[in-house]
């Protein structure tokens, strides 16, 4: 019987999260080295939903509308114009580590939406995916900016300001980015909503926060533009003092971004939602 896939990768971001909810531009770039799959085939009796790491199945009729995978079969196969009776095995897989700031329920959401559109035949554009995938987002988030979704969809490093087009992120030089897990789960809509509940009480702090990161961000869409990467290390660093100030570090976080400092990284930070998740440490090529 012919399979059909979807992949999708995880993400991480350069700079810029949290003040990016509040209209500041961040930039994201993919991580490709593990990912999300998903699987379709022509079933029967409806539609058969397997997690294989986590050992369930369930039916279609038996997630609720805001379960984040039952929204997104749903809505892709209403985007698809495929809802009247559909019949479909689907099974997924991640290598992503969850509640990590690595974007494993959006890439989850992507590899769905991916597989189904296979399976049906159906090319959508990573605009299309990407649209589809943030009304999921909104179910494990509260209020996602789309930064995930952009970099997850699009597979690209991207500078992004909510609501407007995603840009393209010219990379003139490479660099390397090293990934660490501090291995505490951390929920991005509880992190997220703590900084909004720190905005609604000291607005004009936060606000000023939010500003000095859009211009670390402004500064490193420069560098990375004229692959002035020497440079880039202290804006990380600069970043991650923000980060702090907004509250969302964590000793384990600060603990990792010690000990790759010591190891000569140019400079590190937390990335995605923080208060645990992953750090990220920009390495000398040679490292
Ligand atoms: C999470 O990867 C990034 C945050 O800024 C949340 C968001 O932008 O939706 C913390």
């Amino acid at each position: 019987m012919q399979v059909y896939y979807g992949r999708a990768c995880a993400k991480a971001i350069l700079c810029g999260e949290h003040a990016v909810v509040y209209g500041r531009p961040a930039i994201g770039v993919p991580v490709t080295q593990v990912g999300a799959e998903a699987q379709a085939r022509e079933g029967s009796g409806g539609v058969t939903i397997v997690a294989e790491d986590l050992d369930q199945a369930w039916t279609l009729e038996e997630l609720a509308p805001d379960h984040p995978v039952g929204h997104i079969v749903r809505a892709t196969l209403r985007a698809l114009d495929e809802d009247a009776a559909p019949n479909l095995f689907l099974s997924v897989r991640s290598t992503i580590p969850i509640a990590r700031g690595l974007g494993s329920g959006t890439a989850l959401s992507t590899a769905i939406v991916r597989a189904l559109a296979d399976f049906y035949g159906a090319r959508l554009s990573a605009a299309q995916v990407s649209a589809l995938v943030f009304e999921a987002e909104k179910l494990y988030h509260g209020t996602p900016s789309g930064v995930d979704n952009t970099i997850i969809a699009y597979e690209e490093p991207v500078y992004f300001v909510k609501g407007q087009t995603p840009q393209r992120l010219k990379v003139a030089r490479p660099f390397r980015l090293v990934v660490a897990d501090t291995g505490v789960p951390s929920e991005t809509k509880i992190a997220v909503g703590e900084v909004r509940a720190a905005w609604q009480r000291e607005p004009a702090r936060m606000e000023k926060i939010f500003d000095e990161i859009a211009a670390i961000v402004t500064q490193a869409r420069r560098l990375i533009e004229y692959g002035q990467i020497e440079a880039l290390g202290a804006l990380l660093d600069a970043n991650q003092e923000q980060l702090r100030a907004l509250g969302v570090s964590s000793p384990e976080l600060e603990r990792l971004i010690a000990a790759a400092k010591q190891a000569g990284a140019a400079g590190a930070k937390l990335s995605g939602a923080g208060r645990g998740g992953t750090m990220i440490a920009l390495v000398d090529e040679a490292a």
